[in-house]
């Protein structure tokens, strides 16, 4: 222990905050990439093609416009990669500073709507886990809010409490992690027949696997026989289920009122912000979405190691855990573990002020949640925040049913300065961003284990209908009056605003990158160049500022754990999204702006059938429906293919072969790196056979989109 690490009290502290080393190479990056940009610039302004060729100099035109895009888009992601901070937690300060007594209570929401969607055993395992923590019992209370108030997950639910009476003290004994049941039979290795744990192993197997069988009958059947209803009396009514020594589980079921808008789930969380406060009234609070297991019991003490830290825990509104997953292929063929955002550009944000709150995985300071400016004088007691039960359960369970009425908000300020706030698609973003403003600090805590353990879409439709929701609700927030730029404006740091604006924008690359991949393969057939000749030095600058980007971002994903392979699985994501889920994302939009379609939410399918799911661990991609979606990428890779092919015949067939290839080596350079990264879909169009290939309506469209495309820019 060196003095020097003690805190101004004399305290040792209980988190640590180490920088990132070896930015260099990142900052040598950057200003290279930087001078390579403007070598472009100039290129386009001084060789703008002159007024007699008007497509030509509209094109050119075109292409500077999309270039100065990406600039800007470029340099706004830097701010977040300049200079990342990882956070390391000191438990064993914790347990020797504070007894068991004296560790703040814990309230954690666990959020479902629709048990089709969500499947009841998938819930009760997050709830297991959760209620499992590596905490003093009595402190933890676990609440499932129900939106559709199913008596499926209310018959799992009871089943599940009963179940972890004799879960959690085996996990206990055993120091079972994960704590979820599913995951850890499905992994573990049974232990040897002559242990002496063996007996208890295998009937406690036993048990969960009946209680699973059961579930599933019943999710099936779809609805619970009478004689169980007869022996649950509290089927849609309050139920609490309160054994000591078991965490506290509550079922709280929404009312919800077609006349009155129900808010999803930010509704749903208010609700149990509510009924908490007068139930258990922890002051901190966990939220984690229903396909989500905790996959370490240790994670509430790490997350008390910020807000129990004597010095600098006392201004910090939220800690937040990355999401993680367990259900990624081998090389993460859709690109969704954002294993980049994850790993470094998280930690960049917080250490531009703290990262944004992204809905899940979240341990909050209640207090911040209602509405509480930080003050610096502000002190807690963490003991006394604990509000006695006295009342009867009778009298608590009709209040409660009040705070949980789909008409106690109106004409509160629920929604607006108390809890989350409402309004559009991602109130999480809003919802930290509201807390940041009102002197609230965050944090981003990224173990090396991770805390929380969830499913990414696994199919391609499923991913990009994904993503078009959350570019749609972050370009909403950009332009409404909860933009960074102004609501945070004189509130928050500079860098905190920049850093969340490459994710609000991220719909409006859709232009720049539409243009990319389409103008210069048309003008390849066409025969109009828009590079610089391979023979002029101002051909360096282009091909520097590619090939230096594409090796800095193989170079990042490999860093942050990645494979070569699930780089470029990244970079065709990358291209697919931005042509489809963002274009539409944008102009759904401009749409809602101008009031044409009302927002609805789209719960992403989280179940695949059998067949979609073995494609999807061989990294085969699947397509399958006739979304227009596909449409447009089938479409876009056919053009590209058929200019490609344009491109190559006009080589061959010039009489003078140099010539032709000097002045349109980059355009089929870039024509030709479009046509790799659209392999799979030219497979999914020609050379499959099983159910997931392109439908044939899809195929045919895009075949005759791509042709009209190419003879309309020949002639
Ligand atoms: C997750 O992926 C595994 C295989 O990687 C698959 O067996 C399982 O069904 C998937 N689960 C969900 C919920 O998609
Ligand atoms: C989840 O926890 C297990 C130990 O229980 C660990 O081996 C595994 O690496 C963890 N998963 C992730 C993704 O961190």
């Amino acid at each position: 222990m060196n003095e020097g690490e003690r805190g101004s009290k004399g305290y040792l502290p209980l988190f640590e905050t180490v920088p990132a080393r070896g930015c260099l190479p990142f900052q040598l990056f950057s200003a290279s990439t930087f001078i390579g940009t403007c070598f472009i610039w100039v290129y386009r302004a001084s060789y703008i093609p002159g007024v007699e060729g008007k497509t030509e100099r509209w094109a050119w035109i075109g292409l500077f416009l999309a270039e100065l895009w990406f600039s800007f888009y470029w340099s706004l992601t830097l701010v977040r990669r300049w200079n990342p901070v990882f956070r390391y937690t000191f438990k064993d300060r914790l347990s020797s500073r504070y007894n068991q007594e004296a560790l703040p209570s814990v309230d954690i929401f666990v959020c479902t709507a629709d048990p089709g969607i969500e499947p009841p055993i998938m819930v009760i395992n997050t709830v297991l886990s959760v209620m499992a923590y590596d905490y003093p019992t009595e402190k933890i209370s676990v609440y499932l809010s129900d939106d559709g108030s199913s008596d499926l997950t209310f018959y799992a639910m009871l089943e599940a409490a009963r179940f972890s009476q004799i879960w959690l003290p085996f996990c206990r004994k055993l120091k079972v992690e994960p704590r979820s049941p599913e995951a850890f039979f499905s992994n573990a290795a049974e232990p040897p027949d002559d242990s002496v744990i063996a007996e208890e192993w295998l009937s406690i197997k036993k048990s969960y696997e009946d209680l699973k069988i059961g579930i599933e009958t019943i999710t099936k059947l779809g609805r619970i026989p009478a004689d169980m209803r007869k022996e649950h009396k509290g089927f849609r009514e309050w139920d609490f289920v309160s054994r000591k020594p078991l965490p506290t589980l509550v079922y709280v079921a929404r009312e919800k009122r077609p006349q009155y808008h129900h808010n999803y789930k930010t509704g749903a969380m208010n609700a149990l912000i509510r009924v908490s406060a007068r139930i258990s009234n922890a002051p901190i609070i966990l939220n984690v979405d229903c396909d989500m297991y905790s996959n370490n019991s240790e994670a509430i003490k790490n997350a008390m190691c910020f807000f129990m830290d004597e010095e600098k825990g006392l201004e910090i509104a939220y800690v937040q855990y990355p999401q993680s997953f367990y259900n990624l292929s081998k090389n993460d063929l859709y690109s969704s573990s954002l294993r980049v955002v994850v790993e470094l550009e998280l930690p960049g944000f917080d250490a531009n002020g703290g990262p944004s709150y992204i809905g899940t995985g979240c341990f909050h300071r209640r207090e911040s949640l209602c509405g509480k400016k930080y003050s610096k004088d502000f002190n807690v007691e963490w003991r006394n925040v604990n509000k006695k039960v006295q009342e009867s359960a009778r009298v608590l369970e009709d209040t409660c049913k009040v705070l949980a009425s789909c008409t106690y908000e109106q004409n509160t300020d629920w929604g607006n300065e108390m809890g989350l706030k409402y309004g559009c698609p991602l109130e999480d973003i809003i919802t930290g961003l509201s807390r940041q403003c009102r002197g609230w600090r965050s944090i981003y805590y990224n173990p090396e284990r991770k805390a929380f353990l969830g499913v990414v879409p696994t199919t391609l439709l499923q991913y990009l209908v994904q993503h078009k929701r959350w570019a749609e609700g972050d370009l909403q927030i950009f332009l409404s009056k909860y933009c960074p730029l102004i609501y945070g404006h004189g509130r928050i740091p500079l860098k905190l605003q920049l850093s969340y604006c490459p994710y609000l924008l991220w719909a409006v690359n859709c232009f720049a990158t539409l243009y990319y991949v389409t103008v210069p393969s048309l003008c390849l057939l066409k025969g109009i160049p828009l590079f610089p000749k391979m023979s002029s030095p101002w051909v360096l600058s282009f091909t520097y500022v590619l090939f230096a980007n594409c090796a800095y971002s193989l170079g990042e994903v490999i860093w942050c754990g990645g494979t070569i392979q699930e780089w470029l699985n990244d970079q065709r994501m990358w291209m697919f999204k931005r042509t489809s889920s963002y274009f539409f994302a944008f102009f759904d939009t401009i749409l809602k702006l101008f009031g044409f379609s009302e927002s609805a939410f789209v719960i992403t399918e989280k179940v695949a059938d059998e067949q979609t799911s073995q494609r999807y661990e061989q990294e085969v991609m699947e397509f399958g429906t006739p979304s227009l979606m596909f449409k447009i990428l089938a479409t876009l890779a056919l053009l590209n293919l058929f200019s490609c092919a344009g491109g190559i015949k006009k080589v061959v067939t010039h009489y003078d072969h140099i010539k032709t290839l000097d002045q349109f080596g980059l355009q089929m350079l870039l024509c030709s790196l479009l046509v790799y990264l659209n392999l799979p879909v030219y497979q999914g169009l020609f050379f499959r056979k099983d159910s997931g290939k392109m439908p044939a309506s899809v195929t045919y469209q895009s075949i005759i989109y791509a042709l009209l495309a190419c003879t309309v820019a020949m002639y």
